[in-house]
C-alpha cells in the first residue's frame, strides 16, 4: 500500500547525481504512512473546527441548506471575484436549466488588489453598472449572487465578514467588514436597484453546479489559483448557527482547507523549500497548505526546488523568482508523459538565462521535480477529499471539481482518482469537472435561497 504513493525514480545517466538529487528533495515525497498521519490530523482539525474549538480549519457555515432540485427559476446577476479577472454575469434559469448566460470580464489591476478595500468595491460596482448598461437593464430591479472566494465569517446566506485575504489580494481596511453589505452600499450609491441575495464561496458554487448535473454530488472542490473544498454536513454537527436561521437538516460547510496546518499541526511535512515559497509570497505564514497545491504557487515550488539543487551544485543554475509558472510545470509534466524533453529545455533555458549551461539531463531532472511536486499536490488534495468521502459515507459520492490546475494539468485528475481510491477504500466516488461554479452556481444558489425563503416565511 505504502509503495503505491511513491513517484518513479529519477532516471538519468549519472546515477550518482540522481541519488544526490533524490536525497536532497526527499522531503517532497510523502509516504502512505505520512499521508495517513496528515489524514488523521485533518479529521481532528475538522471536528474541532465544527465545534468552534481552536483549529486551522474554519469549517464555515454557508447557510446554504439545499442542493438544486430542478425547479430553480429566475434571472440573476452573478459576480465572481477571486482570481485576477473579475466577471459579471447575467444568467437565466428555467426549470433548473441555464437558458441564458451573458458574461463580461474586467481586469483587476495590482493597485486595486493591494490598495484600500473601498476602492476595490467601488470598482466592482462600476463594473456592474457598466455591465447592466450594456445589457440595457440599468433601470431594472435585479437579484444578485456574489461569489467572493475568500474566507468569510458568514452571518447569513447573504452576509459575511472577510477573515483574511488570500491568493493575489491584500486590500487594506477590510478585515471584519461585511463584504455583501459594502457591495450593496456601492450599488445603491450608483442608483442601481440591485439586491445582493446570496454571498458564497467558489467551492459552494461548484458544488451547486455539479449537483445540478449529477444528484450524487455532495462535495465541491477548487483546484485553481487557490485550493479549497466544501461539502454537505448534518446541520446538527455544526456549532456556529446564528439564531435568525431555521436549523435545517443539512448545510453546506466551507472547509477552507487552504489554511490547514497554519497552527503548526502539519509542520511535519513542511520542507525548507516550502518555507522559501511562503516567505516570498504576498501573504506569508498564511494559507500554507494552499501553497502545496494552488496554481499560484506550484511553479514557484518548482523554481525553489531547482534553486535548492543549484545552490549545492546539483543543478547548473538558480532560476530567479517568478521565472517558472504553474503552466510551465504542466507543460513539463505533459512532455514527461510523452517521453520528450526539448520543449522543457527551451522553457528552462529562458527561465535560467542564456548563459546557463543546460542540456537534456537538466530537462529530465526538471521534469522529475515537476512530477514530485504534482504528485504531492494531488496527494494532499486527495487526503482532504477522501476524508470528506469517508465522513459522508454514502453509497456513491460525487465530487465536483473546478479550477485551472484541475483543467490544465495533464495528470492531476488521474493521480487524484488513484490516491482517493487508496485513501478511501470501500467507498465509491466519482470526480467530475464542473464548469463555472462561480457563475452558474451563484445563480443556482440565489434561486435556492429564494425558494427556501418562500417555503419558510418568517
Ligand atoms: C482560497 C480562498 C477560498 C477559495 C479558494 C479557491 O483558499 O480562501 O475561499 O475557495 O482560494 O479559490
Amino acid at each position: 500500500w505504502d509503495e503505491q504513493f511513491l513517484p518513479p525514480p529519477l532516471r538519468i545517466d549519472d546515477y550518482n547525481r540522481a541519488q544526490k538529487i533524490e536525497s536532497r528533495l526527499s522531503g517532497l515525497v510523502l509516504s502512505g504512512a505520512t499521508l495517513s498521519r496528515v489524514s488523521d490530523v485533518f479529521e481532528r482539525e475538522l471536528e474541532r473546527g465544527l465545534k468552534e474549538e481552536s483549529s486551522s480549519l474554519q469549517m464555515e457555515n454557508t447557510y446554504v441548506p439545499e442542493l438544486p432540485n430542478g425547479t430553480e427559476e429566475g434571472l440573476f446577476l452573478a459576480l465572481d471575484l477571486g482570481g485576477t479577472n473579475f466577471r459579471v454575469l447575467l444568467l437565466e434559469l428555467r426549470a433548473g436549466q441555464l437558458v441564458r448566460e451573458d458574461v463580461k470580464h474586467y481586469h483587476i489591476n495590482q493597485a486595486l488588489r493591494l490598495g484600500p478595500g473601498e476602492d476595490l468595491f467601488n470598482f466592482l460596482a462600476d463594473c456592474v453598472q457598466d455591465f447592466v448598461r450594456s445589457e440595457g437593464m440599468d433601470k431594472e430591479s435585479l437579484s444578485l449572487g456574489f461569489t467572493f472566494s475568500f474566507p468569510m465569517r458568514q452571518h447569513s446566506i447573504s452576509s459575511g465578514e472577510l477573515i483574511t485575504w488570500t491568493k493575489s489580494f491584500k486590500c487594506s481596511g477590510m478585515n471584519g467588514v461585511d463584504v455583501a453589505g459594502l457591495l450593496q452600499q456601492c450599488l445603491h450609491a450608483r442608483g442601481l436597484d440591485i439586491t445582493v441575495r446570496v454571498l458564497l464561496n467558489d467551492t459552494t458554487g461548484t458544488l451547486m453546479a455539479g449537483a445540478q448535473i449529477d444528484p450524487n454530488v455532495g462535495i465541491g472542490v477548487i483546484l485553481g489559483t487557490g485550493s479549497n473544498g466544501c461539502y454537505m454536513e448534518r446541520a446538527s454537527r455544526v456549532q456556529h448557527w446564528e439564531a435568525a436561521h431555521a436549523r435545517v437538516h443539512d448545510v453546506c460547510v466551507d472547509v477552507e482547507w487552504g489554511a490547514f496546518g497554519d497552527n503548526g499541526c502539519l509542520d511535519f511535512i513542511r520542507t525548507d523549500i516550502d518555507r522559501e515559497v511562503d516567505q516570498h509570497s504576498l501573504l506569508a505564514a498564511s494559507f500554507t497548505f494552499e501553497k502545496y497545491i494552488g496554481g499560484k504557487y506550484l511553479g514557484e515550488v518548482l523554481r525553489c526546488s531547482l534553486a535548492a539543487l543549484g545552490r549545492v551544485g546539483l543543478f547548473p543554475a538558480v532560476p530567479p523568482p517568478g521565472s517558472l509558472l504553474t503552466e510551465h510545470l504542466s507543460l513539463f509534466e505533459e512532455e514527461n508523459c510523452s517521453g520528450g524533453w526539448s520543449r522543457t529545455l527551451f522553457v528552462l533555458q529562458q527561465a535560467c538565462g542564456e548563459e546557463a549551461r543546460l542540456g537534456p539531463e537538466e530537462a529530465l531532472i526538471t521534469q522529475h521535480v515537476a512530477q514530485l511536486i504534482s504528485n504531492r499536490a494531488a496527494q494532499l488534495a486527495s487526503v482532504c477529499i477522501a476524508a470528506l468521502i469517508r465522513r459522508m459515507d454514502r453509497p456513491l459520492t460525487g465530487v465536483a471539481v473546478d479550477g485551472s490546475v484541475y483543467k490544465c494539468h495533464p495528470r492531476i485528475s488521474t493521480l487524484m482518482n488513484k490516491y482517493i481510491a487508496l485513501l478511501a477504500p470501500n467507498h465509491k466516488f466519482t470526480l467530475m469537472g464542473a464548469e463555472d461554479g462561480s457563475g452558474k452556481g451563484s445563480a443556482l444558489t440565489a434561486a435556492i435561497a429564494a425558494r427556501v425563503a418562500a417555503n419558510n416565511p418568517s
